[in-house]
């Protein structure tokens, strides 16, 4: 038995990602690593710490595919499907492949392209809100409908090089494949979307474009290993690792601004001048937070005194690490002009965030365009009456808002 399983009594913590700054430090006070128990009851070691979560991202010694994949637990499998990496769990040249193919899709020249459409997309939203505004008796209107959740979407149709008219399948799909993290629908969502993409594959093959699956058809003729199922695993894994990670982010950005006037009102009037620093601060404070990064050791590691053992699961909290008060001065303050700029908001290490530059680019303009045109901005409810979304990203199901 590993020494995770015979230490291990503590619940593995399920926080509200609204509150959870008094878990996490608790946890950091009493080292960088815990032992945990997961909701299936597999142990695992929770890292708290900012020093020890970054250097462990970077530690070749732990991989993200168990050493032996036939003892990997149920939940952890589940959480790796689900996590901001999604479908990316694989060997290390499986992992390399995929950033190789995917490295086009976020280079300078498409970011630039992405920006103008993001930025059309966000004003006709807002356009939107503006007429519910005006139509609805009370004045408020739900900000995650009308803007945080289908603007990423829509972004990721873009990228993809879907058409506008499937925006609406992609809305749906993205919603079957999260509610149902490991279930039926999720298969047969999965299965739809293989026999759509190749359709669509069809479609496009005669004149390729600026997009991601005219590079995977580039890919394909160069290199005749490629088949479908690997296209539709790197367009899948996209939606799940930029799709609820950045309506959450918009979720969680609004929250933090709405609740700290001052931070608002700086950025209503300085918006080009201030909303960089207000993105980081959202990142470092919303960060992903709830099972955190998975990882399994493939080898026995040695951190702050505990001996992680091959083949046990190790839960990296980026969100915890950001709220680290060794690294952060008053690091539960929402503070853009903090001199500590420095997160790990979208990783660190080999699986840095792939689309880091997309999703703070769609953060800036939709936090510039709403300050811009919405100054009077207010939320509708109070903090403790949303509802938080349960998945592992964290967020809100509805955020009311009113000017
Ligand atoms: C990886 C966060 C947006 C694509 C990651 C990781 C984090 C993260 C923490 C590291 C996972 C790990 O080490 O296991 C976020 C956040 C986002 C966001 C907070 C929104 C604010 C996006 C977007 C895309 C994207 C928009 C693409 C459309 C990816 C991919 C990976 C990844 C493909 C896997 C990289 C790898 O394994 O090498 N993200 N992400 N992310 N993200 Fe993001």
């Amino acid at each position: 038995m590993s020494v995770a399983a015979e230490r291990s009594q503590l619940p593995f913590p399920r926080p509200n990602i609204l509150d959870l700054a008094p878990l996490y430090e608790v946890l950091r006070r009493q080292g960088p690593v815990t032992p945990v128990t997961t909701p299936a009851g597999d142990p695992a070691w929770l890292v708290t710490r900012f020093e020890e979560v970054r250097e462990l991202l970077s530690d070749k010694r732990l991989g993200r595919s168990h050493p032996e994949p036939e003892r990997a637990s149920r939940i952890t499998t589940a959480a790796v499907q689900d996590g901001p990496s999604g479908n990316y769990d694989t060997e290390e040249a499986d992992h390399t492949r995929m950033r190789r193919l995917l490295t086009p899709a976020f280079s300078a020249k498409r970011m630039r392209m992405l920006t103008d459409h993001m930025q059309q997309l966000v004003d006709g939203y807002i356009d939107q809100l503006f007429i519910e505004h005006d139509t609805n008796p009370d004045g408020v209107v739900d900000l995650h409908a009308g803007l945080a959740f289908p603007l990423p979407v829509a972004v990721i149709c873009q990228l993809l090089g879907a058409p506008e008219k499937d925006r609406a399948y992609f809305h749906t799909l993205s919603e079957r494949m999260s509610n149902t993290v490991i279930g039926e629908d999720a298969h047969r969502a999965r299965e739809e979307f293989s026999r759509y993409m190749i359709g669509l594959v069809e479609t496009k093959r005669p004149q390729l474009d600026e997009d991601v699956i005219s590079d995977l058809v580039r890919a394909q003729s160069a290199d005749e290993a490629f088949d479908y199922d690997e296209m539709v695993r790197l367009c899948v894994g996209l939606l799940f690792a930029g799709h609820e990670t950045t309506v959450n982010r918009i979720g969680l950005g609004t929250l933090f601004l709405l609740t700290h006037l001052d931070q608002w009102e700086a950025l209503t009037a300085d918006p080009d001048g201030r909303v960089d620093a207000t993105v980081e601060e959202i990142m470092r404070l919303g960060a992903p937070g709830d099972l955190g990064l998975l990882r399994y050791a493939h080898t026995d590691v040695d951190v702050a005194g505990v001996t992680i053992q091959r083949g046990d699961a190790v839960i990296l909290s980026v969100n915890s690490a950001n709220r680290d008060a060794l690294v952060y001065t008053d690091a539960e303050t929402f503070n853009p002009d903090r001199p500590e700029r420095a997160h790990l908001g979208f990783g660190h290490g080999a699986h840095f965030c792939i689309g880091a530059s997309l999703a703070r680019t769609e953060l800036r303009v939709v936090f510039a365009a709403l300050a811009r045109r919405l100054p009077g901005l207010r939320l509708a409810k109070q903090l403790d009456e949303l509802e938080v979304r349960t998945t592992i990203t964290g967020g809100v199901t509805a955020l009311p808002v009113t000017w």
